[in-house]
């Protein structure tokens, strides 16, 4: 048997673990490869014979020692015991020396790389990433459904541990639950298992995340890639707040009331991680509440001898020191594993945890953790240093020291070749480390193909769905640079993101200066969602992540740094302003000013019809900082006063509306289907306006929901219970589900919604709609790049007035 808290050899891990990866392999017992490696056979016979079977050998156990990077913690006969409840968070906290030392010694190591340049270190050890070929193995032989890296990394744990407990197997049936899930590849990675291992399992997940559509969360915190997301919407809970947040203890419980509907949850997942870039060295101290909230949560749904993955990064700190303690001491067994396609230079490990002990025996213990949960742990340690066994505290050490052995040897050897260059010889081997540890990851994990049939969303299917802001984030040279572009003075800073919005080639994408678009009279799938209300837009599913950044960027210089200046602190207005002298007959503000170049030409287009003009130019836009919630209701309701003066053909401007927001865009929507036609204004400037012909009168349906909106915002308001309504339409419903371009002719998708005036329609519809969408993102994009470039322009000119 294995010592206790002993690094296990693969033999010893495969008596542990009737199910593990490497006892279903039948290849990987004795030997990698047999006698002669298969892998070289077919590849480079020339380069093969160079090598000797010493040189197979020492690769062969490089191999092997790759896929084996496990510490299993071995608990006394008794169990290690958790301390009182009494004395949860009550002790100082603490630190352990010996951790400490390993935290110096690793923090040393990496704070070698901060001189590098970040884009050439990360193709350096691109380069030099052993594991770097099985994706392209994985993608080219089997194609699977949304493979990431974190689709491999899941795979690896799921085989190598018995994640899926074998009362599933018995029962045939498995509830999953998934926390900080986004953009999802974990699910399609268990679905590729469960196909492939348990195929007549019924599978029911849930997933949470921070919700990619809540404008207040901003895109730095998130994964840029929805589109899975976007096509399994029902299967996603983002808390009682509608912010995804996990470190909320009303968003845990709303999940875990979910999670319990289902029935016994038996897996749950936690894959969370925060960018640390700009403090790489703090690492563990920043995700440790994160982590904290996800192994609670898992307390919560987890049913009796049901199973939690959690990722992790360091151990060094008395908070991830009591977390595993207490992670140990609810299930049976706890092991920590370093997944070959995790990379090597980083702390990344997985924590699985095996047999849970139940709710009702953890029970006191959850009391007293819930109401510590949250963003910030308190100062206090989760447990007193002396109620945590010695020997729990070695086993710990080991394990530890190990991962920080890995990871250290790796960058130190990774600095080593990119000082010097890689020699011809060593080039050569990479590649042929690469080869076999790709070659061995699809023999050992037994990968086989999945029909799309078999798949959750399938392949196609997300290969062409939309999405907005996938362009990878972009790296800025190195953390020394991105510290000093930190440290710049407001005015420099203005410059550097003056330069970068130039460089976005923004443009009206069609061809005339108005687009038309048509809607059915009525729309079905109304579905309002109640949530925190946003204060600042921070993301939108309607505008260019790295738009709004630099918008947000410049208007926090423009409020902290630079004296108010009329033109940016005094759009705080929630009225529209009626031009002057329209024949206008609903007079909802009196704030006359002059009539806007767009209006002029629209009233002469329709010189007939009636006109009303709601005008938020230059107000909304700001408001959006100061209270966008308030800007939002107040105009909401204008539209409603509005329509009550309507009659049958007249028409409606709406000037500069923001349309960044999904109750926003969800008006507009609305809109859409009370008027003949819609038509989209190229922006003059930052004046824009969607122009809505012919009001084809109420339809009860939408009146009636437009009524439960209006009653519900009144509710909240008088309730005071910071809520309000943040959506009218699912978010799949007012974007753009699938790339037209991908679109063959004829070629029709599932709905997620039904359109009630016959099927002959559907397909002209589903172009609408994403026209709709492709209309709303344009508008924004160039009325956001004006609106910022004028700021920019009015603050450099102020400084230069005050300067002379
Ligand atoms: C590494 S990704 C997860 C990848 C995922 N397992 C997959 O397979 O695609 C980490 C996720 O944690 C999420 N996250 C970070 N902080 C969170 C929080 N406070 N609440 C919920 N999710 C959070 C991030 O938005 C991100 O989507």
């Amino acid at each position: 048997m294995p010592q206790p808290g002993s690094f296990l050899s693969l033999g010893e891990e495969q008596r542990l673990h009737r199910n593990s990866a490497s006892e279903q392999s039948s290849k990987s017992t004795d030997g990698v490869y047999g006698d002669i490696p298969a892998s070289f056979s077919g590849r480079s016979n020339r380069n093969c014979e160079r090598m000797t079977r010493n040189d197979y050998e020492e690769l062969e156990n490089e191999v092997l020692k790759y896929f084996d990077k496990k510490f299993y913690f071995r608990p006394p006969l008794q169990d290690w015991k958790l301390p009182e409840p009494s004395k949860i968070f009550v002790a100082d906290g603490w630190k352990e020396l010996r951790l400490q030392q390993l935290k110096t010694e690793l923090n040393n190591v990496k704070s070698k790389l901060d001189l590098y340049n970040l884009n050439d270190w990360h193709k350096h050890t691109r380069a030099m990433n052993k594991a770097g070929e099985i994706q392209w193995k994985l993608r080219n032989e089997l194609e699977p459904e949304f493979l990431t890296q974190a689709w491999c990394k899941f795979y690896e744990n799921a085989m190598s541990f018995i994640l899926v407990t074998p009362v599933v197997v018995i029962n045939e049936c498995l509830n999953s639950v998934h926390l900080c899930e986004a953009p999802g590849a974990f699910i399609t990675s268990l679905n590729h298992y469960l196909k492939l291992h348990n195929p007549g399992i019924k599978w029911k997940w849930l997933a949470t995340t921070l919700n990619p559509y809540y404008e207040g969360n901003p895109l730095s915190c998130m994964i840029n890639d929805d589109r899975f997301i976007l096509q399994t919407l029902e299967s996603w809970n983002f808390g009682l707040d509608d912010t995804g947040n996990l470190m909320d203890v009303k968003n845990m419980l709303h999940l875990a009331k979910e999670a319990a509907g289902m029935g016994d949850v038996l897996l749950v997942t936690a894959d969370g991680s925060i960018d640390c870039q700009e403090n790489p060295g703090e690492q563990e101290s920043i995700v440790s509440s994160l982590h904290y909230c996800e192994a609670v949560s898992a307390l919560h749904i987890l049913a009796k001898g049901g199973s939690f993955l959690l990722k992790m990064f360091t151990m060094y700190e008395h908070e991830t020191v009591c977390l595993m303690f207490l992670l140990c001491c609810s299930f049976t067994t706890v092991q920590v594993f370093k997944p070959a396609t995790s990379k090597e230079g980083n702390s990344e490990v997985y924590v699985v945890c095996l047999e849970y002990r139940g709710k009702d025996f953890m029970e006191p213990w959850l009391e007293v953790l819930r109401k510590h949960f949250g963003p910030e742990l308190p100062d206090k340690a989760m447990f007193p240093q002396t109620s945590i066994p010695q020997d729990f505290l070695d086993q710990l050490y080991d394990c530890t020291s190990m991962f920080k052995n890995l990871q250290t040897d790796v960058i130190e050897t990774n600095i080593r070749v990119y000082e010097r260059g890689r020699t011809r010889g060593e080039a050569h081997k990479m590649k042929k480390l690469r080869y076999l540890i790709a070659d061995h990851f699809m023999k050992t994990y037994d990968m086989q193909k999945l029909s799309e049939s078999d798949e959750v969303v399938g392949k196609s299917k997300l290969k062409k769905t939309m999405t907005l802001n996938m362009d990878p984030r972009a790296e800025e040279g190195s953390f020394s640079d991105r510290r000093k572009k930190s440290k710049l003075e407001p005015l420099q800073l203005l410059e550097v993101l003056k330069e970068e919005l130039d460089s976005m080639a923004v443009k009206w994408p069609f061809s005339d200066d108005v687009k038309h678009l048509q809607f059915p009279p009525c729309v079905d799938g109304f579905k309002l969602q109640v949530g925190k209300p946003v204060k600042t837009v921070d993301s939108s599913k309607f505008c260019l992540g790295r738009l709004l950044r630099i918008r947000n960027q410049v208007r926090e210089i423009a409020r902290n740094y630079i004296h108010p200046s009329p033109s940016i602190e005094s759009y705080v207005q929630t009225s529209p302003s009626l031009p002057n002298g329209i024949s206008c007959e609903n007079e909802v503000a009196a704030n006359l000013n002059e009539e806007s170049e767009l209006s002029q030409k629209f009233r002469k287009a329709y010189p007939r019809r009636n006109l009303t003009i709601l005008n938020y130019k230059e107000k909304l836009w700001t408001s959006l900082e100061s209270g966008n919630e308030e800007a939002e209701i107040n105009a909401f309701w204008d539209i409603m006063d509005a329509f009550d003066m309507m009659w049958r053909e007249d028409n409606l401007l709406l000037q500069g509306y923001p349309m960044l927001t999904q109750f926003n865009v969800g008006i507009v929507y609305m809109l859409c289907h009370l008027f003949d036609e819609v038509e989209f204004v190229k922006p003059i400037k930052e004046d824009f306006a969607v122009q809505f012909i012919g009001f084809r009168q109420w339809n009860p349906k939408m009146r009636s929901f437009l009524e439960e909106v209006d009653s519900t915002i009144e509710k909240l308001r008088s309730e005071g219970c910071n809520q309000t309504v943040l959506s009218l339409f699912p978010i799949n419903m007012l974007c753009e589900r699938y790339s037209s371009s991908s679109k063959a002719e004829g070629e029709s998708y599932e709905q997620p919604h039904k359109r009630e005036d016959g099927s002959g329609q559907s397909k002209k519809l589903d172009d609408c709609d994403n026209t709709f969408y492709k209309c709303v993102t344009e508008v924004n994009h160039l009325c956001v790049k004006e609106q910022v470039s004028d700021i920019i322009a009015s603050i450099l000119e102020q400084q230069r007035h005050s300067s002379i």
